[in-house]
């Protein structure tokens, strides 16, 4: 499963490359609105971080304007990948994006039959929400990627799934044990994949016992 950074802040998508963690980054307006400067240039220092896929979202609501939203965003890299949201006018512009190799996330489905109709359009990814499932019934985010994936699994589809909205380290584990391809986690989330209670008490177990031995 390949990990992506969902946040557009520049020094913790440096940290988490240093970590060696970091298969792509995923930015959306609200996350671009906490960082200063032109987002766009945010976007483009982020691409320069991370070869891997950087989702950058268009905002308009027609076909026209998202195609020409999405091919200013794929001007910036050769790794943008221009996020679309589920809609009627988002599949036909995933599809004339698609027609022009210019790849594309289908953002915020919420259903399995949002994610095959976006497979369907062309869209070489697709991000089904989790965390604002749960929000509104705890457990519908995960079994809506189970349904994703065994679909997908089903008609031999190769867009990816790619898991957003997370909240936690148990929704990481769910997705990765379910199949989906790429989980994007926030900040603090990926904090929290490498920790453990036990794993601290270890620690200061085996630092106290050398410290016994170690003038020995
Ligand atoms: C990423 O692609 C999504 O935009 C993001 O995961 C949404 O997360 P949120 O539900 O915490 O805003």
């Amino acid at each position: 499963m390949k990990f992506f950074l969902d946040t557009a802040h520049v020094p913790h998508i440096r940290e988490a490359a240093a970590l060696g963690l970091l298969d792509g980054v995923t930015t959306n307006p609200s996350l671009l609105s906490k960082e200063d400067g032109d987002p766009r240039d945010v976007v483009r220092e982020i691409t320069k971080i991370c070869d891997g896929p950087i989702s950058a979202e268009v905002v308009s609501l027609d076909a026209e304007g998202m195609v020409r939203e999405g091919v200013e965003w794929s001007k910036i890299a050769s790794n943008i990948i221009v996020k679309i949201p589920m809609s009627p006018e988002g599949l036909k512009a995933i599809r004339l994006l698609a027609d022009q190799n210019i790849p594309s996330n289908c953002t915020l489905v919420f259903a399995p039959i949002q994610a095959l109709m976006a497979a369907k359009a062309g869209a070489a990814m697709v991000s089904p929400f989790v965390g604002r499932l749960d929000d509104i019934f705890q457990g519908s985010g995960m079994e809506v990627i189970e349904q994703i994936c065994q679909i997908f699994s089903n008609y031999e589809i190769t867009t990816e799934v790619l898991v957003a909205s997370v909240r936690n380290a148990a929704h990481v584990a769910d997705a990765a044990r379910i199949g989906a391809d790429i989980v994007t986690v926030p900040w603090g989330v990926l904090q929290a994949l490498t920790q453990h209670h036990l794993t601290d008490v270890g620690i200061e177990r085996f630092l106290a016992d050398w410290e016994k031995i170690k003038d020995r």
